[in-house]
């Protein structure tokens, strides 16, 4: 594989979306060509699939949840990311494999083994070369989302999302030369600079440019 892939995680609220558009501007300004991608929701087929999952009135039954997420990824991988990465190219995905986990997994109490064999068959063992974790406190997370506009998952109680950020903290404990833990609480600056100064390990023009 040429490319460098990089997944982007974290609980609700964490601002990591906003944080990659505006790194993707830096690239972009410093002519780094780079392709950006989400889970779920990244291809033509995954669009339905997202709106399923973030805004569906139906009851979704867990594991009914989990194998949409997975489908939703074995179809960017094939679509988007791996084509990509073969062509050489920096992949970003916003959430991957350990949105699973965190969320499936540790969220909703799904059996962890499963989850991990179904990971492996949609992204085909597809690891990431870096994960960045953008941690917030549950609380303060969900308390920067817009009062209108919760989708499904948001909507949970706390105690859920409590769960997920216990998970996501658990899996960077345990894979520590993948994940990099970022603190999403801080300024947007400071994140944009933690974030740049991560990445800088793998794209070192990002050391040399780095600075909000
Ligand atoms: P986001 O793209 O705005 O982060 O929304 C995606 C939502 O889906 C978010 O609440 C996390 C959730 N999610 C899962 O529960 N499992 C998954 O595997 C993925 C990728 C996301």
């Amino acid at each position: 594989m040429k490319g460098l892939f990089i997944t982007l995680e974290g609980p609700e609220g964490a601002g990591k979306s906003t944080q990659l558009k505006l790194l993707s501007k830096h690239l972009t300004d410093i002519g780094i060509e780079h392709v950006i991608t989400r889970d779920p929701g990244g291809t033509p087929l995954g669009k339905p699939i997202r709106r399923i999952l973030l805004n569906s009135e139906e009851s979704i039954s867990p594991l009914t949840e989990l194998l949409l997420y997975e489908a939703d990824r074995a179809q960017n991988v094939f679509e988007v990311i791996l084509p990509n990465l073969e062509a050489g190219r920096i992949v970003f995905c916003d959430r991957y494999i350990d949105s699973t986990i965190a969320y499936q997994g540790y969220g909703r109490n799904l059996d962890l083994d499963l989850i991990q064999m179904l990971n492996d068959t949609a992204t085909n063992k597809l690891k990431p070369d870096m994960t960045i974790l953008f941690d917030i406190e549950s609380s303060a997370g969900l308390a920067r989302l817009h009062p209108s506009g919760h989708d499904r998952l948001e909507k949970e109680a706390l105690e859920f999302h409590q769960k997920v950020r216990a998970g996501y903290l658990e899996l960077a404990k345990n894979e520590p030369e993948r994940f990099r833990i970022l603190d999403a609480s801080a300024a947007m600056s400071s994140v944009q600079d933690q974030f740049r100064q991560f990445l800088s390990e793998l794209i070192p023009a990002l050391k040399i440019q780095s600075a909000c």
